[in-house]
């Protein structure tokens, strides 16, 4: 099979398309015939590595895993010994978070993990938002959103923040989107309360406190958010903050036994769940995909390049199979 293999460290252009051995599916696995998958900030953190600390989990001197990506949608090719709960043929959706592998024709995951059947009437690259949704639940489920809740969003346009806006909207809470000027329209199309251009006014200035702040892009911190909270209010990170403030507020915060500010990990077990959750939403047409820029396999490194500058908006699909 194809597959986008990096066999080292470094740069969009240490991707390479070759051809691999294709995955034979173990006992309680099943084989996917990937149709789309995504290229995420993971995946390129992952390849960088950024940070200097994730060698230690993916491999200190090279990649142990030599084919990313989180995200896929696809068709059930075939079944290991044991499967019963998916057939061939089956279109599902899913998240291979512990070792990638979606960046390949094929690919053999846990029948038990998170994968879901796909939404009916979803085409397969409306569907790779598996991670970004799994992201936003993290920290949505930490602030107890639903009806009379306010959640500033600040970074509402990538990947995670515009699954925190459909995701907080769709428990009841009343949500304010921070993006600038050009994704103010699509801000409001996910059904954002309020928009805020964070180019034209200051955002931490609006004249309104919130339950909770998250800010999904990791580019604010808790000190100019603080204004914006409620006395109470949580301020959750998505990122390490300047000089891993995040890490070290979340840790002061737990310690006194407040949630003011939290930096909370996606935990797998959660993830089938979020899934399952994703695709009712998206048969209720409460969820849609933000798919910004489409690129076919063999291109993949120009989609790394433009996941990099980090202006995507929502997801960066590749089609494994054309169209
Ligand atoms: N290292 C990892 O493994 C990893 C994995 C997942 C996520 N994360 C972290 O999670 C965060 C979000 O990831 P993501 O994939 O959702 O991001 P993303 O999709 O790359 O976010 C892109 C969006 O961020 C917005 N943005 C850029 N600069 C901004 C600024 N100064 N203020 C406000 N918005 C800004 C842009 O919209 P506007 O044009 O509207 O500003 C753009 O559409 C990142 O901090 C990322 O590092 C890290």
């Amino acid at each position: 099979m194809k597959a986008a293999v990096h066999a080292r460290y470094g740069p969009p252009e240490v991707v390479q398309i070759l051809e691999v051995p294709t995955p034979q599916p173990a006992a309680g696995e099943v084989r996917v015939q990937v149709h789309a998958t995504t290229v995420t900030r993971t995946d390129c953190g992952m390849r960088g590595p950024h940070p200097w600390f994730v060698r230690l989990g993916a491999g200190l001197l090279r990649p142990r895993n030599t084919i990313l990506g989180m995200d896929f949608a696809g068709v059930v090719h075939a079944v290991g010994p044991g499967v019963t709960d998916w057939q061939v043929g089956e279109r599902v959706f899913g998240l291979s978070p512990e070792v990638y592998g979606a960046h390949a024709e094929f690919l053999c995951v846990s029948a038990a993990g998170p994968m879901a059947r796909l939404p009916a009437g979803a085409a397969f690259h409306e569907c790779v938002v598996g991670e970004g949704a799994w992201y936003a639940d993290t920290y949505l489920q930490k602030l107890r959103l639903g009806p009379g809740r306010r959640l500033l969003v600040y970074g509402a346009a990538g990947a995670i923040g515009t699954a925190a806006v459909l995701l907080a909207k769709a428990t009841g809470a009343s949500v304010t989107a921070v993006v600038a000027t050009p994704h103010m329209d699509m801000a409001r199309s996910l059904g954002a309360d309020r928009v805020v251009d964070y180019t034209a006014e200051d955002f931490t200035a609006i004249g309104e406190t919130f339950d909770a702040v998250l800010d999904a892009v990791g580019k604010t911190s808790y000190f100019r958010c603080r204004r914006l909270l409620k006395p109470g209010g949580t301020f959750a990170a998505t990122d390490l903050g300047p000089g891993w403030q995040n890490v070290w507020l979340s840790l002061g915060s737990a310690l006194v036994r407040s949630e003011r500010v939290i930096f909370p990990l996606p935990q797998v077990v959660r993830a089938r769940a979020v899934l399952e959750r994703l695709r009712g939403l998206m048969e209720a047409h409460a969820y849609r995909a933000v798919v910004d820029r489409r690129y076919p396999l063999a291109a993949i490194v120009d989609a790394y390049r433009y996941v990099e500058t980090g202006q995507k908006t929502g997801v960066v699909v590749v089609d494994v199979v054309a169209g």
